[in-house]
């Protein structure tokens, strides 16, 4: 039976993975997607609760059904993933009419329970254990990465694909809910992560991008005692026919070794690309923070990677406002962003996560219009920096993979001139240049020829689309959503 699925995912690239996959799934069960939730047979939100703005996003998607519920009480709503985990008593209390809930360890009983709210009308619960309930072993069994087999029409494009090294987060950095929301960390087997590399590239997957929270603390334990490093993976995963680039988010800079900034430098498959999170400029507020490193540990490892991979593009997170940062803690945060020359940071106001120990710990002492005030002025300075980064890079020939057409590209207009496309280097950095759709999901030499602090404007080296060189593999040209979503949170 034909029925329509809605689906909205909010959080990390970890959710948007599990989006694809979860879809996948219903596919099978004869689901077909639809834009309009009013349309939809069942409605899916994918949840973060990494901020509380995130939560809130879905707490009013759902107000808005609540009626639509009463008049279409056969329509089947769901919350899946981080929120799912956290909150299921008040999901049921705020939205009495959710009839799943599901966190991100359970992801795989999506259809089962679907069945069982058809069958029996009443609503459906699957999470996992919470962190301190059993022991660690029982924890991480009930959260259970779903990893089933890829299907390329499930992805928004065939070229591109992320593939998961591990789950959950052992970190527990103070302010941070993903270790409750997603578990203990676990590392899948290296030769899974390879089979299903394999079988991207088998149906026409030339870039892959690993995600875990902290993907360079991977670490795998054989039976015998050998272990497997993420550098060991990238070796392993460089030799995969088909495959010509190799990327992985996100890091954590206590754990970026020399055999990791190695493998990065003597592999060309894999971006010179690191995001490594520094969150703070001043030990006192990274020490609250417990980062366990300090600015001093973190600017010798800007310095390491720089020595050791050569060309290297970096970014960064902060967090501005958290308990108890003070003008002089802030001002050490903005002279780190003006010195380290990253070539992007995603700024974020701290929001308190209840279930954390920062909150439980240190009151939320900034006032909101401080953190807006300081959110914008470190956003200034990285601006004026990306700026700098990006137009260093004008004049030079670069290698671009095309994503698709540029937002800017309106399907109405296409007939008059070329649109308008976009994509990326192996360094990470947006390029925009005009050409044909066909071009979409090749590798194009592209000459930099202008810059903002966002984008490198570009253009390619042939102008004979047919000649563009070097092209590896064709594409059948095929515009779908061809994007892989930037992080929304
Ligand atoms: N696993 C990744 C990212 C986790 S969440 C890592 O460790 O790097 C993405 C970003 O959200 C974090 O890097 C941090 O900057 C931000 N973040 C996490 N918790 C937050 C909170 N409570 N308030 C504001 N920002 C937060
Ligand atoms: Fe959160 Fe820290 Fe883990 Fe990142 S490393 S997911 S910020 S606890
Ligand atoms: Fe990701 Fe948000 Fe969950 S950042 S892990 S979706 S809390």
């Amino acid at each position: 039976m034909l029925r329509k699925l809605f689906i909205e995912t909010v959080g990390c690239q970890m959710n948007v993975l599990d989006s694809e996959l979860v879809v996948g799934s219903l596919r099978r069960l004869g689901y077909q997607i639809v834009d309009d939730p009013r349309q939809a047979d069942l409605i899916l939100y994918n949840t973060c609760s990494v901020r509380q703005h995130a939560e809130d996003k879905i707490y009013s998607a759902l107000g808005t059904l609540r009626r639509h519920k009463q008049r279409r009480p056969e329509t089947i709503i769901g919350v899946i993933g981080c929120m799912a985990q956290k909150d299921q008593e008040l999901i049921r209390r705020r939205a009495p009419h959710v009839d799943l809930i599901c966190g991100p360890g359970q992801l795989a009983r999506i259809p089962e329970l679907l069945a069982e709210i058809e069958r029996s009308g009443s609503p459906q619960i699957a999470v996992s254990l919470g962190r301190a309930e059993a022991s660690r072993h029982e924890v991480e069994d009930s959260f259970e990465s779903y990893d089933p087999l890829r299907e390329p029409s499930m992805r928004p494009n065939t070229f591109q694909a992320y593939v998961r090294t591990q789950f959950g987060c052992d970190k527990f950095c103070t302010y941070c809910i993903v270790p409750s929301v997603r578990g203990p960390e676990q590392c899948r087997h290296p030769h899974q992560i390879l089979a299903e590399v394999r079988q991207l590239a088998d149906q026409g997957c030339k870039e892959v991008t690993l995600v875990g929270q902290t993907v360079n603390s991977y670490r795998f334990e054989y039976g015998d005692g050998r272990v497997s490093r993420l550098s060991d993976l990238l070796y392993l995963l460089h030799d995969v026919p088909g495959i010509h680039r190799i990327k992985f988010v996100t890091n954590f800079p206590r754990d970026m070794t020399d055999d990791l900034l190695d493998a990065v430098a003597g592999l060309p498959k894999v971006s010179r690309y690191l995001h490594v999170p520094a969150q703070s400029g001043c030990n006192e507020v990274l020490k609250r923070m417990k980062r366990l490193y300090t600015v001093e540990f973190y600017r010798d490892m800007l310095e390491r990677c720089r020595e050791r991979v050569l060309g290297v593009a970096i970014s960064s997170d902060f967090i501005v406002g958290f308990c108890g940062e003070t003008d002089a803690s802030f001002q050490r945060t903005c002279d780190l962003v003006a010195e380290a020359g990253f070539k992007n940071s995603f700024i974020f106001k701290y929001s308190p996560r209840p279930g954390t120990k920062a909150d439980e710990l240190y009151p939320d002492d900034v006032p909101e219009d401080v953190k807006r005030r300081r959110n914008n002025d470190l956003l200034a300075i990285q601006n004026r920096v990306s700026l700098r980064e990006h137009r260093s890079w004008i004049g030079r020939t670069v290698e671009v993979l095309v994503e698709g057409p540029s937002k800017k590209f309106d399907i109405q207009s296409e007939g008059e001139g070329l649109p308008q496309l976009t994509g990326r280097t192996d360094t990470d950095h947006i390029v925009v240049l005009d050409g044909p759709l066909s071009w979409t999901g090749r590798f194009l030499q592209v000459r930099v020829v202008d810059a903002s602090a966002f984008t490198l404007f570009g253009e390619v080296c042939e102008a004979d689309s047919d000649s563009v060189s070097p092209c590896v593999g064709e594409t059948e040209g095929k515009v779908r959503s061809n994007r892989i979503p930037l992080p929304l949170v």
